[in-house]
């Protein structure tokens, strides 16, 4: 028998969300008949609007014609998409070429990290979404230094003592402070990786929740971050595609290895390897998001569940409680000083029957926090509302 994966072993035995669900279905096997509200795990809760719905389903009927039929697509993304992208998305600040389209920016992350490989350092936000680290790990990954994003630094790290890595990972709009990064704050991040000649990762998920004109929804939209970072983004919070999957990654045909090499041109032979392309239908249920119709069903989307927030908030602030986020981004970071967030996780799962993220999931700088997602159906919300009032 072979032996076990030695980076296998570091890893914690369940992943933050199994082990969420684990304790949630202990409970109902005490508590059967107790209604349980999930602002756990970030999955979208309304359905997908319907022009990009007609979008999927156009794709679907074509499928089954001789005319229409397709197999294999490009491996990068179907032209007319990474076209989309650049241009809906990016106002053509990157090149349909630099755009690979791909089943969700999970899976990419943990291709990036193959293409990096194990001699990489890394450093991540603190707290931060668990797979940068965990991926890092699966690859073998030894220093990882962390950026401790407080509410006393307003999440943003202290530059001036982080020591260089070869990668910084950053997710703005964060999951799961919800704060998102200003200008200025960005200017500094893109800065310092030119400066340590390190790439950022680029983690914009969320940015279809940025409400605040001021706040850039790419790190593009900062001079030279071309030459140091990738961006990562996807449409299963935009759009209610967590099952549909889709997302995409831009590595700018700038951005070059120590020898002068083409990042770009290795991600594209990772890909032609390892990945023969998100699914049609999902990439032509993606151009009807990027129309003008979806652009505007997704951006009343993204307004529901920012009201949903908007409503927590409200309440935990009457109770008294710091709250963070849900202004620019759907996740709400509540601080309960001197508590531990497992302990807070079983109280409100036992008291008020609501399933949250324990902040300490995310890191060592999450104790103390719980993290409550503004997806869910508003009449829960409201529910929800009454219990803890
Ligand atoms: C989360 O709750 O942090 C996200 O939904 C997880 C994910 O996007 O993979």
């Amino acid at each position: 028998m072979i032996s076990r994966n030695p980076n296998l072993i570091q890893l914690s035995s369940s992943y933050l969300f199994p082990e969420i669900n684990r304790r949630k279905q202990e409970f109902l096997l005490t508590h059967p008949q107790a209604s349980l509200i999930s602002l756990g795990i970030g999955d979208t809760t309304e359905p997908i609007p319907e022009s990009i719905v007609e979008g999927l389903i156009l794709a679907s009927v074509q499928l089954g014609t001789r005319k229409g039929y397709t197999g294999y697509g490009p491996e990068q993304g179907m032209a007319e998409l990474r076209k989309k992208i650049a241009s809906t998305i990016y106002f053509n600040s990157v090149q349909p070429e630099e755009v690979f389209v791909s089943d969700g920016a999970k899976c990419d992350i943990g291709r990036l990290q193959m293409l990096f490989g194990s001699q990489v350092s890394i450093a991540v936000q603190d707290p931060a979404y668990p797979v940068y680290i965990e991926g890092s790990l699966i690859q073998g990954v030894k220093k990882i230094v962390f950026m401790p994003c407080r509410p006393e630094n307003q999440f943003f790290p202290d530059l001036s003592h982080l020591q260089h890595t070869d990668l910084i990972y950053f997710c703005s709009p964060n999951n799961p402070t919800g704060a998102a990064a200003t200008k200025k704050q960005l200017e500094q991040l893109v800065a310092f990786a030119k400066a340590n000649r390190s790439i950022i990762i680029y983690d914009s998920a969320y940015a279809t929740y940025i409400q605040d004109p001021q706040i850039p929804k790419s790190i593009y939209q900062i001079e030279g971050a071309k030459e140091v970072a990738i961006e990562i983004s996807s449409f299963s919070k935009m759009a209610g595609f967590t099952g549909v999957r889709l997302g995409w990654t831009v590595i700018p045909e700038e951005l070059r290895y120590e020898d002068g090499s083409a990042v770009r041109a290795d991600w594209n032979r990772i890909t032609t390897t390892l990945f023969n392309g998100a699914s049609t239908i999902s990439q032509w249920g993606g151009c009807a998001i990027l129309e003008e119709k979806g652009m505007q069903e997704i951006a009343q989307l993204a307004s529901y569940y920012l009201e949903n927030a908007q409503l927590l908030r409200e309440t935990f602030q009457r109770l008294g409680y710091e709250v963070y986020g849900g202004e620019n981004a759907p996740y709400l970071w509540v601080r309960f000083k001197g508590q531990k967030s497992w302990d807070l996780f079983q109280h409100f799962l036992e008291n008020y029957h609501i399933v949250t993220t324990p902040g300490s999931g995310f890191g060592q700088e999450g104790e103390g926090f719980l993290r409550f997602t503004a997806f869910g159906l508003r009449q829960n919300i409201h529910t929800i509302l009454n219990r803890l009032s």
